[in-house]
């Protein structure tokens, strides 16, 4: 049997006590998690020493080169076209990727996007594609290629060959109380992103009730984290710092928010929606060498959305079919004339995952159809008996709990009243 050069539980205390692990040190610990050497036992001791006591930056980089190491790492060098991608830390209706793939890649960038599926009260992308007909997330490296070269964009389920450290961890970080840490977090989004190879990236940070982040200080340091690490690994990284103290756009579910892409798509869309797309958008083309690109006028000329259909019909869906209804649809109504003064991002977010369109655990099924349809933003001048939202679920028995969720969650006031929404959308830029 080989000799181990370390021993984890030296590690452990070295941690604990508020020392600095070194780089061979880091190499040695996530190998020989990976091979399964060290136990989840030490490694949930490690996770949370390092969740109390933090990590130097050097630590941060040698834990994400680490990460990359233990799996394989793509390459779009032979591409012929540059490559940029946009990473959100999550957020109740945050449809964005869906019209900004498109969008992107109709001025002739590649955006090789590879996605995971939503835990909890945020959604996943390939949770929200899978609405439509026939579409497919996996895709074999040669259609993952072939996509990029023919349609620029391709939006599809991360295989397990990337980062496998990182899944690991991710997966005991959930169970030991140890995800809101911020080297963890920097570590497990940019080891995944730089080992996917793209040239460029764009953060979106987010902050607020529905994001896993509160507190705007602290998603500046993590997108500072996350910048610094990305432009470490020659990877050219910029952050956007977005509220997400409110839903994003006015569907949160799969199908609804496909619904809402489509028509942002079409030049239209709810204002947040589109303002997000097109910053982000700008963004990312100008890492990709074009800083003067008119993204408002390929939403409106159509550009974006014959890139979209491609991309649909390229992995087998069918961007023309019917989106699935849902069985039971329940609206919710003001209870008095006034004004919407607060619609908080989080108690949405539950309720629509508590009427199907989120899972509880990895291997549940979503309900496609379910979720919320807003009818009202904060500060809308509301009058009794006027909808303010509507439910869907495929089984009625989940109004109740979707409605108790959202006890609280918005709230109607009197004219004048200070409008609760956490400021602007964009609240800053990193990078
Ligand atoms: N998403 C990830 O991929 N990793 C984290 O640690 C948190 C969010």
């Amino acid at each position: 049997m080989a000799v181990e050069t370390f021993d984890v539980v030296d590690l452990i205390r070295t941690k604990r006590d508020k020392g600095t692990l070194t780089k061979p040190q880091i190499d040695w610990l996530i190998d020989a998690y990976t091979r399964g050497y060290v136990a989840d036992e030490q490694m949930s001791a490690m996770a949370m020493a390092i969740f109390l006591n933090g990590m130097q930056r050097e630590e941060i980089r040698d834990l994400t080169l680490a990460m990359i190491a233990s799996g394989e790492t793509l390459s779009f060098d032979g591409l012929g076209k540059p490559t940029t991608d946009k990473h959100s830390t999550g957020g109740v209706g945050d449809k964005i990727t869906l019209p900004l793939a498109p969008l992107v890649a109709s001025f002739g960038v590649a955006v090789p996007q590879l996605s995971g599926r939503g835990l909890g009260h945020t959604g996943g992308t390939l949770d929200k594609l899978e609405s439509i007909k026939g579409w497919r997330a996996s895709l074999s490296n040669d259609e993952f290629y072939a996509q990029l070269r023919s349609v620029g964009a391709v939006v599809c389920a991360a295989g397990s060959g990337l980062a496998p450290a990182d899944g690991k961890l991710y997966g005991l970080r959930d169970i030991t109380g140890t995800v809101e840490a911020i080297p963890l977090i920097a570590s497990s989004i940019m080891s995944k992103k730089i080992a996917e190879g793209t040239a460029s990236l764009v953060l979106d940070v987010k902050f607020g009730s529905g994001a896993f982040m509160q507190d705007p200080a602290r998603s500046r340091e993590l997108a500072e984290t996350m910048v610094r690490l990305g432009n470490d690994a020659g990877v050219k990284t910029v952050a956007l710092l977005t509220n997400m103290n409110v839903p994003l756009g006015l569907a949160i579910g799969n199908a609804n928010e496909v619904r809402e892409s489509v028509e942002v798509l079409a030049g239209g869309g709810p204002a947040d929606v589109v303002e997000l797309t097109v910053a982000l958008a700008k963004e990312m083309l100008a890492l990709a060498g074009q800083p003067d690109a008119d993204v408002e006028t390929a939403l409106s000329d159509g550009r974006a959305m014959d890139t979209w259909r491609r991309m649909i019909a390229a992995q087998g869906g069918d961007p023309d079919a019917a989106l699935p209804s849902p069985r039971e649809s329940q609206v919710v109504t003001a209870d008095r004339d006034g004004v919407l003064v607060a619609q908080h991002a989080l108690p949405f977010g539950i309720a629509a995952w508590r009427l199907g369109a989120g899972r509880a655990r990895k291997e549940d099924p979503v309900h496609h159809a379910a979720g919320i349809d807003l009818r009202v933003k904060p500060g809308d001048i509301v009058t009794k008996g006027q909808p303010l939202f509507t439910m869907h679920t495929d089984e009625p028995e989940r109004f109740e709990r979707a409605l108790e969720a959202l006890a609280g969650g918005y709230v109607i006031g009197e004219p004048g009243d200070p409008i609760d929404n956490g400021g602007p959308l964009i609240a800053g830029r990193v990078g």
